[in-house]
């Protein structure tokens, strides 16, 4: 099978979040399983870009709206990654260097979409799947089926992936002129509450619809910022896929951001090792359990708990754990969480940014990972952290809800909590601080973690199942 990738982010080119981890990763092992998988981003200026030798492989030219442009499509030289990566070079629109985040980012990843499509009805022979990610490519199945000067690609099959449908990628109706001329009668295909609703298109014209966790499919069901009854309509086509990660970039025993490699065998010296490290290096107590939080400081990580609620624990338990936060996002929750390394020090720090490099470094280190989210669609890094020994102390939702077992249950490894509040999580720090002084049950369920399974090989036999059933 032929199977094309459409997303905004894929690493190691541009990642801003899961869904880049996602895109660098599936397309390799899909290719590792005997299949032909390749990514079309658009091209940013990142420093992959620059750093990397490219070849032109075709060049075109189309509409937006009035406006004729030109694009180029460049290949990667090097197989590294597994997987071919192409990027659509758009003069002026694409070639920026951050992902997201411009006024005109409507029209960035329309044009995306636009040339992409361009392309595709240029093969000489069709892909079998158009594999799109979220809403950034949610117009291309519209495209490919009521366009009509993309005919020739009515009959090629379209999978959407849902991971984060908190974005719609809503327009006004108005940018309707500027998507090549479409089948008038297909009006209501575009339309949701007046706009142009790219992710509800996609739900609406894709083949199949997959989320990346079952529970978070069941949710979206009940909130998913106005898109509730559509989820419920097309049930059908819908299934929700639990991601998977990439083993063989996540692997403590070679991982080279990790200082000290370690696997199951050495597990308890190898953390150890590293957590000196990183006490030493954050001024924290290594004779404390080490909580960390890795991810965006944003509502829907529920980040902005998190000052209160660790404020809250550091003084009900006598500052019985230590904390490391690391991530970037709201200024008043990067703020708020600054502060408190004056009011702990020795017992509490933070990180505001995000490097590859201290995310890993802190997964080898810690002894708990928290993740209080509102809303995770899948979420990674509680199976990065299990995958290094770290425990998942988890809110009970989405994706969370798939990958982590409370300890409470048979052959439970992690701590789940129902709500995102200062309570439920001063009471989980609680737990954690308790299972860490219990060296016997610590070791059994650093054991657990490390030897669940998340690989991305039994989860693309799924994608695999979803494509046939639709080729
Ligand atoms: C998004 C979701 C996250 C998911 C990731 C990859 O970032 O928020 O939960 O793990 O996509 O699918």
């Amino acid at each position: 099978m032929v199977i094309v990738h459409i997303s905004a982010e894929c690493y190691p080119m541009a990642k801003a979040g899961g869904l880049g981890d996602v895109v660098g990763a599936l397309p390799k092992y899909q290719k590792k399983m005997g299949d032909e998988a390749l990514v079309v981003l658009p091209m940013y200026k990142t420093k992959f870009l620059e750093e990397h030798e490219w070849d032109v492989h075709f060049k075109g030219n189309t509409n937006l709206g009035e406006w004729f442009f030109d694009y180029t499509i460049i290949k990667l030289k090097d197989s590294k990654l597994g997987f071919s990566l192409y990027l659509v070079d758009i003069n002026g629109l694409l070639d920026r260097p951050k992902i997201y985040g411009y006024t005109d980012d409507t029209d960035r990843f329309l044009g995306f979409q636009i040339a992409v499509v361009n392309w595709l009805s240029n093969w000489a022979k069709q892909p079998d799947i158009v594999h799109c990610h979220d809403h950034q490519a949610g117009l291309v199945p519209f495209m490919m089926k009521h366009c009509y000067a993309y005919k020739k690609l009515q009959n090629v099959k379209t999978v959407l992936t849902i991971h984060n449908a908190q974005y719609h990628g809503s327009m006004d109706w108005d940018k309707n002129t500027l998507i090549p001329k479409w089948d008038e009668w297909k009006h209501g295909l575009l339309e949701w509450n007046n706009n142009i609703n790219p992710l509800a298109t996609a739900v609406k014209c894709a083949d199949r619809v997959t989320t990346v966790s079952p529970t978070y499919m069941q949710e979206l069901k009940l909130h998913s910022n106005g898109l509730e009854s559509l989820f419920v309509n097309e049930q059908s086509k819908c299934i929700g896929i639990l991601n998977g990660i990439d083993n063989e970039l996540w692997d403590p025993a070679t991982d080279p951001m990790v200082p000290f490699h370690y696997s199951l065998n050495d597990v308890i010296e190898g953390k150890r090792k590293n957590k000196e490290a990183i006490c030493d290096k954050c001024n924290l107590n290594i004779d404390k359990p080490l909580i960390v939080f890795i991810g965006r400081l944003v509502g829907e990580k529920a980040a902005d708990v998190l000052p209160g609620a660790i404020q809250h624990a550091l003084d009900k338990t006598n500052c019985g754990a230590n904390f490391l936060m690391i991530g970037a996002g709201d200024t008043a929750v990067e703020s708020a969480l600054n502060y408190l390394v004056q009011l702990y020090p020795g017992e509490y720090n933070s990180f505001i940014g995000y490097d590859e490099k201290t995310g890993h470094e802190a997964y080898a280190a810690a002894d708990f990972l928290l993740m209080p989210s509102r809303v995770e669609p899948c979420g990674l890094n509680q199976m990065y952290s299990m995958r290094y020994g770290t425990i998942p102390m988890v809110r009970d939702t989405g994706g969370l809800h798939d990958s982590v077992l409370d300890m409470g249950e048979p052959d439970g490894f992690g701590i789940r909590f129902l709500h995102a509040t200062e309570t439920d999580i001063v009471y989980s720090i609680e737990r954690a601080i308790s299972v860490y002084k219990d060296k016997v049950q610590m070791k059994k369920m650093i054991t657990q973690c490390m030897q669940i399974d998340h690989s991305w090989e039994s989860v693309v036999k799924e994608y695999k199942n979803v494509y046939e059933s639709i080729v």
